[in-house]
């Protein structure tokens, strides 16, 4: 079943229903201030960080869900209703949601009265705005009322939740003509207030969420909507919100427009007051005079709109396959952007309060992001970098306000390292910038401890050559990249947890999978050192590459696939020596993805084995057979019901590798079915069962052991997004960014038979024009670059500004 369409043209996904299978959702922003908006309007706010800076409060896991959103109510004579659909559940005549590259639109009907809403964060502003337009196509004039409602959260969203017996008396509010300030703390320590305004006069408003809703209603009842005109509440303590009442006349035909926004404004210390105890308005002001008008409102949608064409127009795609093309050449891209903001902060399924920017996942997320905006790539690796300890190890997560480590998770994790090598060198790929190298970054947030991005990728590379254990496979400390493979874990404490929890060190459980990682993004280290003048240390690396190769063949083989792990025990992970557990798909897709076996047939064998043991027509599953009961030595994955999560879920995050790992054998048929399987454009209309939106990777997908196999949970926040994008543009159409230009080596299915990647890269523009009328799934015949036969499969840097016509004709 289908709930909407994608419209290519517009870049939108057009929900055509209001009452999707799950919240279906957009974000808002795409620099420092940001919404989470669903189709019916429900999300919230934030400046920069979603659990310390809250603007609007929401509702998890609430009933109904989606609890808590920016809404409007309409009345006409005794009709009362949201346009937006939730939160009245109102009968509408016409409803639709557009969800575009950070903007959404819901347009409506009820009653003659046609609705449209426009929301969308301006670029260079901290705000949402939420224009209104509003059109009377009976024939006969409307007295239309029109109520708005937002509930502002008291900033930290923890507290927000749980101190209540602080919060319910600190709330304040100001009110002057049609604006509306939550000042709630700027009387002490926070600088910082909200502004909820309208460009129109107000016939009334209200500030205090009894006075409006009444004590025992719910957001689809409020009593001052009811009872038609406001009440001129002001907050004082329990729950401030934002309601505006608005009086319109409209003649048939007529529209009438409105400018709403919801404002984060900042006063520097020293300016903090107007006089005792009224703020400083001059930021809002400022802000709201910006945006008092339609046309400056249009004017800043279609600046917006205009960003994310250029940053689209970077990677573009043009293939007979629509699923595809709108895939990679839009949406992946665009959640992309959002993993790369908010790592795994806030969406339908993370809190924001929770996680913090981690390591590895920051590190992953730059190889989606680096070709849209490479100068903040460049930031955000400084960053990460930052929080390195001196051995190479690393915070697993630090706070995006503070930049800080976060010393709740702490470190530990022992694949964290690696990722770094992986981050920069698809940095320096794309770029060419090599200077990054030279950069000073302290270690462990110290700049007592600075030293040179370069030595901080020295000792990412040489932590798991230093941490290795009897068999020489580097050991898997807390975890490595499987969160929940806690192998020095073993918790008998219920709800104690598994990310910090360490009380069986034996010091022997190893990973097969570090192993892999290291063997895959070694290379790159020993490149980056030969390629910097660092011959010697580039040999040591080749050596110490080799070494682990050869570690992995003897100790990391289990006779048809790769082994998974070592457990404390020195037992076998992975094996089909294990009871469950036999195969996993992580260290036999990243195995193959370094080359591991490519030579002496270890590689298809693992390929041959995932696709037997793990396959299923929604994706690869994590491993087989799922562990029915509890393993105390195993720790987080045997947590989960079989088939969900880690536990033999389909956890899309590593699928792409099984489909670069198919790449590499030259498999394009199997490395497109896997690509395929875990696409969410191709499963549209099975909407139903997948649950979540139709336009982005989910987390994970429940496996063939769920009760609700080819469900999706997790949607947006996941490292699913680079990776499949990397696979698509990478490894499958094959346009790959190198340190000496842009490689070109499609590998697709046979039935592929042409397609169109433009490309910009270093300063030029590639459009690169693929015929594969021989239907073959690898292999290139010839290519012309500007008409010229080139030699090789690498573009050349050129620089110059202009679009350079590539041909290529794939073949035998
Ligand atoms: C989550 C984490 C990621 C981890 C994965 C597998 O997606 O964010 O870091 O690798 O789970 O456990
Ligand atoms: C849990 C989840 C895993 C995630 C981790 C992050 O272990 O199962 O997916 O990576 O939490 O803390």
């Amino acid at each position: 079943m289908k709930y909407g369409y994608f419209d290519d043209t517009a870049r939108e996904y057009v929900i055509t229903r209001p009452d999707t299978p799950y919240p279906w959702i957009n974000y808002l922003g795409c620099e420092d201030f940001y919404g989470l908006f669903s189709n019916t309007s429900g999300g919230y706010a934030f400046y920069r960080d979603a659990r310390m800076l809250r603007l609007t409060r929401y509702r998890y896991n609430n009933v109904p869900t989606d609890g808590g959103g920016r809404y409007f109510y309409l009345r006409d004579g005794g009709d009362i209703w949201t346009p937006s659909w939730m939160p009245m559940k109102s009968e509408l005549d016409r409803y639709e949601c557009r969800h575009g590259m950070g903007y959404s639109m819901i347009s409506s009907a009820k009653n003659g009265l046609a609705y449209q809403q426009t929301s969308f964060v301006p670029m260079g502003d901290t705000c949402e705005i939420h224009k209104l337009v509003l059109t009377n196509e009976s024939d006969a004039a409307k007295d239309i009322d029109i109520f708005s409602f937002v509930e502002f959260c008291l900033w930290n969203a923890n507290d927000d939740m749980t101190n209540f017996q602080r919060n319910f008396s600190i709330g304040e509010v100001e009110v002057e003509g049609s604006r509306i300030y939550h000042k709630t703390e700027y009387r002490e320590r926070r600088n910082h207030y909200a502004v909820w305004a309208v460009n129109t006069t107000v016939a009334g408003f209200d500030t205090d969420r009894q006075t409006f809703l009444g004590l025992y209603n719910g957001f689809d009842h409020p009593e001052t909507v009811f009872a038609g005109s406001a009440n001129n509440s002001i907050a004082s303590g329990w729950a401030p919100v934002g309601s505006h009442h608005i009086k319109a006349k409209l003649a048939p035909g007529e529209s009438k427009e409105y400018v709403f926004v919801l404002g984060y404004c900042e006063n520097p210390d020293g300016q903090k007051w107007e006089s005792l105890g009224v703020i400083n308005k001059a930021p809002a002001n400022a802000l709201l005079e910006k945006y008092a008008t339609s046309e400056a409102v249009d004017k800043a949608l279609e600046n917006l709109q205009a960003y994310w064409s250029g940053l689209l127009g970077k990677f573009t795609v043009e293939a007979e396959d629509k699923a595809m093309a709108r895939m990679a050449g839009v949406w992946n891209q665009y959640q992309c952007m959002v993993t790369f903001n908010m790592s795994r902060s806030a969406s339908y399924f993370e809190s924001g309060i929770g996680r913090g920017m981690g390591f590895r996942d920051s590190n992953q997320d730059l190889l989606g992001f680096v070709h849209l905006v490479p100068e903040r790539a460049r930031a955000r690796i400084l960053d990460i970098a930052a929080t390195q300890f001196p051995d190479g190890s690393a915070y697993h997560q630090y706070q995006p306000l503070t930049k800080r480590g976060n010393n709740e998770v702490g470190s530990g994790f022992n694949d964290d390292p690696l990722w770094l090598i992986l981050g920069v060198a698809a940095y320096i790929k794309e770029t060419g910038d090599y200077g990054i190298l030279d950069e000073m970054v302290p270690f462990d947030n110290n700049e007592e401890l600075a030293d040179t991005l370069f030595v901080h990728l020295q000792r990412s590379f040489n932590h798991p050559l230093e941490k290795t254990g009897p068999h020489g496979l580097p050991l898997i400390g807390r975890a490595d990249w499987n969160d929940c493979l806690n192998l020095n874990c073993f918790s008998a404490t219920p709800g104690e947890s598994f990310q910090t929890t360490a009380n069986f060190e034996s010091g022997v459980a190893e990973s097969v999978l570090i192993a892999a990682i290291f063997a895959f993004v070694g290379p790159d280290y020993a490149e980056i050192c030969r390629r910097t003048g660092r011959k010697e240390e580039a040999d040591r690396a080749d050596k110490a590459i080799a070494g682990m190769i050869e570690t992995v063949k003897k100790h990391g083989w289990d006779g048809d696939w790769f082994l998974r792990a070592y457990d404390a025990y020195g037992k076998k992970i992975g094996s089909h020596e294990c009871e469950d557990g036999k195969i996993f798909i992580e260290s036999n897709g990243f195995a193959v993805m370094a080359g591991i076996g490519l030579d002496d047939g270890r590689a298809k064998k693992a390929l041959d084995a995932v696709k037997e043991h793990l396959d299923t027509p929604y994706g690869i599953v994590l491993q087989q057979p799922a562990y029915k009961e509890y393993h105390l030595e195993l720790g987080e994955i045997s947590s989960y019901p079989p088939g969900y999560k880690e536990n033999a879920g389909i956890f899309c995050h590593n699928n792409p590798w099984v489909t670069i790992a198919e790449t590499m054998l030259g498999r394009g048929d199997r490395a497109f079915d896997t690509y395929r399987k875990i696409c969410p454009t191709y499963r549209e209309d099975d909407s139903l069962l997948r649950r979540t939106e139709p336009y982005v990777y989910a987390q994970m997908v429940a496996g063939k052991d769920a009760v609700r196999h080819g469900e999706a949970k997790n949607s947006w926040l996941t490292g699913t997004a680079a990776w499949t994008f990397v696979s698509i543009s990478q490894y499958i159409l094959g346009i790959r960014p190198a340190y000496d230009g842009l490689v070109v080596d499609p590998c697709v299915p046979s039935d592929m038979k042409s397609f169109v990647v433009t490309r910009h890269f270093r300063g030029a523009d590639y459009r690169i024009s693929v015929d594969n009328s021989a239907g073959v799934e690898k292999g290139i015949k010839s290519i012309t670059l500007d008409g010229k036969p080139l030699s090789g499969q690498v573009l050349p840097v050129l620089g110059d500004g202009r679009v350079h016509e590539v041909v290529v004709v794939m073949g035998r």
